[in-house]
Formats: structure tokens, sequence, C-alpha cells
């Protein structure tokens, strides 16, 4: 039997195929634009995900008996709002989870209905990359396209829908519109009139390894069922096991995410991490940067125009980590997770005559790295004692990266065997729902591996304890002039 995991990515949806015992047979991709009308928006036509889903679903399924492929499993990048008017049509571009135009919207929700509330109807309060917001800034701005509004859906969902023809949503991915009642995993009658639609343009929602429907037989795959599939990060987390109590993954991706398995519902007393559902059935905590893998990418291909990572970071030896002068912020799209800022900016700090071109590209994944400190630092002052986790996405490629990060948070990092990102615990998903196996937790338990691990050394932790602890003034020095410039 063969099962199909689809990763729906900011910069491409990427396919994979895997047999039983969760080898990757093959794999297909295909990438798309990302469009950002102005600065800080950022946009993406449905239709190029579409487009691109079935041209890698066509190469992916090619060549092999298509009557054994029993499941098909779909993981995306959330938050984005996709709405389809009473034709089925897409009204407008969807609106993407790194977009920082609904500042205002995020204030009237944070400040006049309240953090309180917000937090009793949903466990969480606004950032402006939650749907949420969105539908507010759409109410006000596009007044035209908010009535034309029929069905209302997170980006994998779009995928699912034009697959199987049902409007569904998994509890991981719904958790993130903040319109969800994550601790009783239903919608939040409160904010669905907050944000003035009624339940019936909303999904119906299963857990993540449920089937939701058959594959439609135009695309003749004649058994393959489909399950809801979850969120990309909560589908990474499946991936690599991170199921259970205290559980920890830490995602290099063109976001950055810090997430923490748990049994039971929870927040933090501020609410600054994402209090979600888990693809498990049970939930997670979640602090997500905007920009973390996306910053080193930037800074080497658009500004040093070298796409060799490798290349740029070969001058860097362990004499310069942990003592180097330059400081970077990653605020590229304004910042989420910890301090939800979408007027903040990337700043290089501490340049001179004689700052070479290495010395920045190691304060750019220093940065990144800091940055994700912060989150974590979060998690530790909620009382979670983690000594490891695993470390997934672009960024993990770099064996400078990765022990750059495990100095900095000082703990251990695994690798595993093979890591193929959300995709994989789509896959997962799609073993479990067609009855390969009985529970998410014993499918990862037989399907994950961990290949290497990352040990911080003391004398580096202490270096950049110091680092970071310099680091962390920066921000709150700057946050005022980030809104005056704007
Ligand atoms: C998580 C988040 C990002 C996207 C990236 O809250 O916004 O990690 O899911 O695809």
């Amino acid at each position: 039997m063969f099962y199909i995991g689809i990763d729906l990515g900011t910069s491409s949806v990427k396919l994979l195929l895997s047999d039983e015992k969760g080898n990757i047979l093959k794999t297909a991709s295909r990438e798309y634009p990302l469009i950002f009308p102005r600065e800080g928006w950022s946009e993406q036509d449905p239709a190029e995900w579409w487009r691109g889903t079935k041209a890698a679903l066509r190469e992916i399924t090619e060549n092999i008996d298509t009557a054994l492929i029993k499941g098909i499993g779909v993981a995306g990048q959330m938050h984005g709002l996709v709405i389809l008017d009473e034709n089925d049509e897409v009204i407008r571009p969807a609106i993407l989870w790194n977009d920082g135009r609904t500042e205002k919207e995020v204030e009237y929700l944070n400040n006049i209905i309240g953090k309180e509330k917000l937090s009793q109807y949903t466990g969480n309060i606004a950032f402006a990359g939650f749907t949420a917001p969105k539908i507010l800034w759409l109410k006000e701005n596009e007044p035209e396209n908010f009535r034309k509004i029929k069905k209302i859906m997170l980006p994998k969902d779009y995928i699912n829908y034009l697959l199987t023809g049902v409007h569904a949503c998994d509890y991981s991915d719904a958790s993130g519109m903040l319109l969800l009642d994550v601790k009783r995993r239903c919608w939040s009658k409160e904010m669905l009139s907050i944000c003035s639609i009624s339940e019936g343009m909303m999904p119906c929602l299963f857990e993540s390894s449920e089937v939701i429907g058959e594959v439609k037989k135009e695309f003749r795959l004649p058994f393959a069922k489909v399950v809801a599939g979850a969120g990309d990060n909560a589908a990474a987390a499946i991936g690599t096991g991170t199921v259970g109590n205290g559980r920890c993954n830490i995602s290099l991706g063109t976001s950055g995410t810090v997430f923490i398995s748990s049994d039971s519902f929870s927040v933090d007393e501020v609410n600054s991490l994402h209090s979600f559902c888990h693809a498990d059935g049970k939930y997670h905590l979640m602090g997500c940067m905007l920009s973390a893998a996306s910053c080193n990418k930037w800074f080497s291909e658009d500004i040093l125009k070298e796409n060799d990572f490798g290349l740029l970071q070969k001058d860097i030896n362990d004499e310069n980590l942990g003592n180097n002068s330059i400081y970077f912020l990653p605020y590229l799209m304004g910042e989420r997770s910890p301090i939800n800022d979408t007027d903040a900016r990337g700043v290089f700090l501490g340049l001179s005559l004689d700052t070479k071109r290495e010395d920045m590209v190691l304060a750019v994944l220093e940065g990144v790295s800091f940055a994700i400190r912060d989150s974590f630092e979060v998690a530790k002052g909620f009382g979670l004692d983690i000594t490891e986790s695993c470390l997934v996405g672009g960024g993990a490629k770099s064996p400078l990266w990765r022990k750059i990060l495990a100095n900095v948070l000082g703990i251990k990092l695994n690798i595993l065997k093979t890591e193929q990102g959300p995709g994989m615990g789509a896959v997962i998903l799609a073993m479990v729902g067609t009855g390969l196996y009985p529970s998410v937790n014993e499918a990862v338990s037989e399907l994950t591996e961990i290949a290497e691990f990352i040990i911080p050394d003391s004398k580096l932790t202490a270096l950049y304890e110091d680092r970071y602890n310099k680091y962390r003034q920066i921000y709150p020095a700057l946050k005022g002039v980030f809104k005056n410039i704007k």
C-alpha cells in the first residue's frame, strides 16, 4: 500500500509517496510566488497552490499502481484566510500567516474586547497573523468582498476541499484562527459573532487522522481516502515523534517555531505562547517567529547574491562562536512570539570598519537563535523543563547553525534519520486514518528514528549566555523607534 503526504508550504508544495514502512519512494514539488502588495503584507493565489499540487500529484503517481494508494494527508501553512463565494470561486488572494496588516484589528481584539475574554473564548489572544483579525480587516476595508463570503477555510483545507468536495478542518489548524474554543474543541460562538460570521461558513471539525472523504473520481485514485491533516507545525511535530507530554520540536523553516506537546490544555500567564490542539488528539504550546531560515536566505541570496549557504558559512570557525560583536534582530516581517509587534524590523547593530562579511552571516544565524530562545524562555518561565528537542526545517541542515542553537539554548538537539518535515507527519496521519496503525502515538514510535544529536558545550553556552543577555536589551531600546519610523 502507498500513502501520500502533501506539505503546502509558503514557498512551495512538497509531496511524498511512502510505503507502509514509512520509506519515501518518491518526492515531487512545485514552487509558487509570494506576493507583497505593500510593506508587511503577504498574500498568495490559492489557484497557484492547486496548480502546483495537481502537477506534483501527477508526477508522484506516474508509473505506479494507483489502486494501491490508500491514504492522503495534507499539512499546510497555518492561519491564512481563504474565502469562497456562492459559486465556490476564491474571492480574493489568501492573506497569509506572516501578513502584518491587521494592527488595528489586533488592537481592537486585545484591548477593546480584551485579552481576558479572548483567552476565555479561545485559549489565545490576537496576533496579527491569526485568521480572525483578517476577517475583521476585510469587513472594514473590503466590505464588498466580505459580503460575498459563503465559505471560510485555511490553506490546506482548500486543497482538501478540491480533492474531496468536503469543507473540513482539523483541530490543530483551526486553533490558529482565533475562532476555535481550543479547550472544548468547538467553534466559539462569541468569536464568530465578534467577526460577524456564521457557523455555516465554517468547515466541519475533525481530528487530524480522521477520514474526511474520498478523492473525487476525476483524480483516478480509486481507493484513496483523505484525512483531515494538520497545520504544518503540528504535522512536523508528528513527523518527529513530538507527542505526549513535555516533548519539544524546534523548526528553523521560513518561520521559526518552538513546539511543546502536552497531554492537557494549558496557557501561559500572558498568552504569549499559542495554546493549540495537537494532531495527536491532545494539545500543545507554541512560540512562532515570523522570519527564521528566511533571514539567512534573504541575507545570503538577496543581499550577498550567493545561493551556496555552506560557502558563506565556511570561514566561520569555532573561535568566532560566542565572540561576534555584531548583533542582528531578525524581525524582517515584524514579529509574533513573544513580542507581538507588527512594526518591528530587522537590524544589524555594532558594525565597524573591520566588520567582515562572515561576521554578518554569523550574526544572522545567532540573531535567529536568540529570537528562538526568547520563546524558549517564556516556556521555561511557565515551569516547563525542556532539556532536549528535535530540530527540523531547512536551517537544521547547517551543522554550524545546529551548533549555535544548541549552545544558545543550552540543550541537546536531536536530528532525525530522515527528516521529511510536515509531509511525513501528513503521511503518518493518513496511515492512522486508514487503519494501518491504531493511533498516532503507536505510528510515531514505529516510524521515527533519531540519527544524531548535538550536545551543548559548557564554555560556549556561557559565552552565548552573555551575548544573549546583551541581545535582549536591543529590542526594548528600539521598540519606540520602530513605531516612529514607520
Ligand atoms: C505558526 C505559523 C507558521 C506557519 C508557517 O503559527 O504561523 O509557522 O504555519 O507555515
